[in-house]
């Protein structure tokens, strides 16, 4: 945990910012994978934890804005859990390491909330994104899982959204640490995977590190072979010579900061021409997007400038052409371009997006386009100071959309469709680093992975 000050202080924070009524925030509980007691490896619910610091299943807490005080709600382990779970901290010396002296058994939330509501107190609550979540705020307030929804407090969201965006020194120290243990990850990666192995084992000695390291993978990992299929989560291809593997990939920290970054590399020692020509597309459109990062300019214009990068580099190789801007404003680019650049990382991978991206990505100065690719832009806003998020540009040979796009005649003039047919095997290329804005510009989060086609080709050979 980070000091009691710091939660403290974040309490404050948020009591101040809103000013009235109560603020109602739940931890998650344990899930069963087939029965109650196999459970999948418990993770706490990161605004809690932002809050409270407290990693165990079974509490619930209130921020009082009005009176001043915030109370822990949960009980103490029974002999039973002793003897099951072995002996564990009481909640009332973990609650106090957070700076949280008032601690309740769980059922006098329940007597808490119903008192507020007869007061006529506004109880401010989240977007619940988890089922349990949905049916314990339908029965601690009796209303139905529709109603529960409706009725979430959009000025908590926008509250701490604005307060987990800018990223405290303590929690930068944290990313540092997720991203150290990602890069090892991905370096091991490339110099482990080999011809004749499965996508399963490179994805096992990563995971390895990262278990190693800390308490997992922020995400599942994506390693493939078929690196077009965007979220491919299917590990048992065999690596052959030729191909490209990509591995998308994250370690958390000790405190559950998230690290994500991708490379792709070649499964024989070197790249093709073809792979090196495209792989240096990417690279570039990722490097001129970086090279952009600095408080005040926004992000859609940054993934713009990606996307420009990467209809000019797609022309030079024959697969485009036509006005780049032209291009890019017909959205051509995003038939190997569908996604956005990127997206804001915290203590979760994709941070808050569980409330929404528009609360995290947008505001009032920007939109979501409904444009194919620019519809997947989760991150749109001006950039300030204490911001991280990921550049992660990339491009793809998906067939089934080629030829869509070929049938409708859809970008024609931008598409040389016939140069295509060189690429249907090709896969996908992605590249994916994490950043801290400064108020110079930015900083790469963690230690670099070689992402030049030189310094990939030297560790594949073993160098
Ligand atoms: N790892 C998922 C992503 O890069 O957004
Ligand atoms: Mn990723
Ligand atoms: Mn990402």
């Amino acid at each position: 945990m980070f000091s009691k000050e710091i939660y403290t202080a974040r309490r404050n924070e948020l009591r101040e910012k809103t000013g009235s009524g109560v603020i109602l925030l739940p931890g998650n509980e344990e899930a069963g994978m087939n029965y109650a007691d196999n459970v999948y490896p418990f993770r706490q619910d990161s605004t809690f934890l932002y809050y409270f610091g407290l990693d165990k299943p079974g509490l619930a807490a209130i921020i009082d804005t009005e009176q001043g005080r915030d109370i822990v709600f949960g009980d103490n382990p029974s002999m039973d859990d002793v003897v099951w779970s072995g002996p564990q901290t009481l909640i009332q010396d973990q609650a106090a390491q957070g700076g949280v002296g008032n601690v309740q058994p769980f059922s006098a939330l329940h007597v808490f909330i119903k008192e507020s509501v007869e007061k006529g107190r506004k109880i401010h609550y989240l977007l619940p994104y988890r089922y349990r979540q949905h049916l314990f705020l339908s029965d601690l307030f009796f209303k139905s899982v529709e109603e529960v929804k409706k009725d979430i407090s959009i000025e908590l969201t926008k509250n701490i959204v604005e307060q987990r965006l800018i990223k405290g020194e303590e929690e930068v120290e944290e990313l540092d640490k997720a991203v150290n243990i990602t890069s090892k990850m991905h370096l091991r990666a490339m110099e482990y995977a080999r011809p004749g192995m499965k996508e399963q084992h490179v994805m096992a000695e990563i995971y390895r590190i990262a278990l190693e390291e800390g308490p997992g993978v922020s995400f599942p990992p994506i390693v493939s072979v078929r690196g077009e299929v965007l979220h491919n989560h299917y590990y048992s291809n065999t690596l052959k010579e030729g191909q490209l593997l990509l591995v998308d990939a994250g370690a958390e920290s000790g405190m559950h900061y998230a690290g994500d970054m991708t490379r792709t590399f070649p499964v024989s020692g070197t790249f093709t021409g073809k792979q090196s020509d495209v792989y240096q597309i990417v690279l570039h459109a990722q490097n001129a997007a970086i090279e952009a990062l600095k408080p005040g300019i926004s992000y859609k214009e940054v993934h713009l400038l990606a996307a420009n990068a990467i209809v000019d580099g797609l022309k030079s190789i024959g697969i485009m052409k036509g006005d780049t801007q032209e291009a890019v404003e017909a959205g051509a680019h995003a038939m190997f371009f569908p996604h956005g650049l990127g997206h804001m990382m915290g203590l979760d991978v994709h941070d808050m997006e569980n409330f929404g991206e528009k609360y995290v990505g947008y505001d009032e100065s920007t939109d979501k386009s409904e444009q194919f690719g620019l519809n997947f832009l989760r991150l749109a806003k001006k950039l300030v100071p204490g911001y991280v998020l990921t550049i992660e540009p990339g491009i793809y040979f998906i067939p089934p959309l080629i030829e869509k796009w070929k049938n409708e005649k859809k970008s024609a003039e931008f598409i040389n469709f016939g140069k295509l047919e060189e690429y249907l095997d090709f896969g996908g290329i992605r590249i994916e680093e994490d950043f801290l804005i400064t108020s110079e510009g930015s900083r790469l989060l963690g230690s670099p992975v070689a992402k030049e086609i030189a310094e990939v080709e030297a560790i594949r050979a073993g160098a």
